[in-house]
Parts: structure tokens; sequence; C-alpha cells
């Protein structure tokens, strides 16, 4: 009777256990096919170009600080200040040109000597196959550089396990609103 009992209470537990896809207790849920996830097949490195418009000025700002600086610190360095950004991108350097994305993302002054920031954006793709696609870098952006060049750390859609980097140029800036446009030369494997 008993032996019959806990025949079944383990067929039972066993049972639950495969429905919720336990298999141990650390979380492990079994290996995965890379294919299944279309890897496997040879990498493409793929360049996109896009241009961002980050607007300071005016009733809706796309870019805003949201903490101060710390005033003991070199004013030129910003130290201590952390912006938030919702940045449209487009395929043109003008900003009535096609729109491809967004530019999402915080950045914070980490240098106490010169205006460098730690940058962490995700670009949000809207157009083609590229759509709710996303390419996600982080990275050290030294602002007086002619080009910083910012690592890629993943993707989301076509740009799962993304890797690569990407280069950025900024073209114009506005020294009274801050109002700047940005080039993105974006080299990705995927
Ligand atoms: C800054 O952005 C605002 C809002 O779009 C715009 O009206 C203004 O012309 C821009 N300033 C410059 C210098 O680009
Ligand atoms: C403050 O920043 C300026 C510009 O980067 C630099 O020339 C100057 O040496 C800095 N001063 C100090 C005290 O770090
Ligand atoms: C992108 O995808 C969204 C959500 O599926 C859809 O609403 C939108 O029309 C698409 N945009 C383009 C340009 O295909």
């Amino acid at each position: 009777m008993t032996t019959k009992f806990l025949v079944s209470f383990l067929l039972i537990s066993s049972c639950v256990l495969s429905i919720h896809g336990y298999r141990d207790d650390t979380g492990f849920i079994g290996k995965v096919d890379p294919k299944s996830f279309g890897l496997g097949k040879p990498k493409t490195l793929s360049h996109f170009r896009f241009y961002w418009h980050e607007i300071f000025s005016g009733n809706n700002p796309s870019s805003v600080r949201v903490v101060p600086s710390v005033p003991k610190y070199n004013t030129s360095s910003t130290f201590g200040s952390v912006g938030i950004f919702d940045n449209v991108l487009t395929l043109g350097p003008e900003l009535y040109s096609k729109v491809v994305g967004r530019a999402e993302g915080l950045y914070a002054a980490t240098s106490q000597t010169q205006l460098t920031l730690l940058v962490a954006i995700n670009l949000a793709l809207t157009q083609g196959k590229y759509n709710g696609s996303t390419i996600t870098f982080l990275g050290r952006s030294p602002i007086a550089q002619k080009v910083r060049e910012l690592p890629i750390i993943g993707g989301s859609g076509v740009f799962k396990f993304a890797t690569g980097f990407v280069e950025s140029r900024t073209l114009n800036f506005d020294p009274v609103t801050r109002n700047n446009t940005v080039q993105f030369d974006v080299y990705v494997f995927h």
C-alpha cells in the first residue's frame, strides 16, 4: 500500500516537474540547438549609417539632463551629470529626412577632467526587415574626439547575439542650445 502510494506520488511529481520544465534545482532547462535561433549559418557583417538629432531646446526636447553636475569638479567636464534621451534616427543628416528609428538611452559624465561620457544606447529600428529589432551599444565617448568608437554589446530580433562596434561623429553642434547631429556608422556582426 505504502509503496503504491509512493510510486504514484513520484509519478505525479515528475509530471508536475516536466510540465513546469524543471530538471534540477539550478534553473537549468536543457541544451538548445543553436540553429533554432538561426545560428550556425555564416555571419553577416552589416554596415548601417544613421543620423541622430538630439534636441535640448524648445517645448519637447528629445534629451534631458536629469542629474546636474557636481559643482566642485572642473566645470568643463560636467562630472556627475546624467541625461536621458529618445532621439530620432534618420537616413540622412537633415532632421526632415526619412525616419528609420529611435536612439533611446542615457549618458553620464564620468571624467573629472574632460567631457567624456559613459553612454548606453538602444537603437530601435522601424524600417523594412529591421522593424522591431534593436542594437545595443555601451561605451566611452570622449566628446572632443572627432570619432568615438563604441562597442556593440548585443541586440534583439535579427540582431540577436550581435557583436561589433559603432563609429560616432558629431556633424554639428549648437553651443547655445546644445542641439546636435551625430552620424553613426554601425558595423554589426549578426
Ligand atoms: C534646436 O531644436 C529646436 C527644436 O527642434 C529647434 O527649433 C531649433 O531650431 C534647434 N536649434 C538649432 C540651432 O538647431
Ligand atoms: C579643466 O578642463 C580643461 C578643459 O578640458 C583643462 O584644460 C583643464 O586643465 C582642467 N582643469 C583641471 C584642474 O583639471
Ligand atoms: C513596424 O512594425 C509595427 C509593429 O508591428 C507596425 O505597426 C509598423 O507599421 C511597422 N512599420 C513599418 C514601417 O513597417
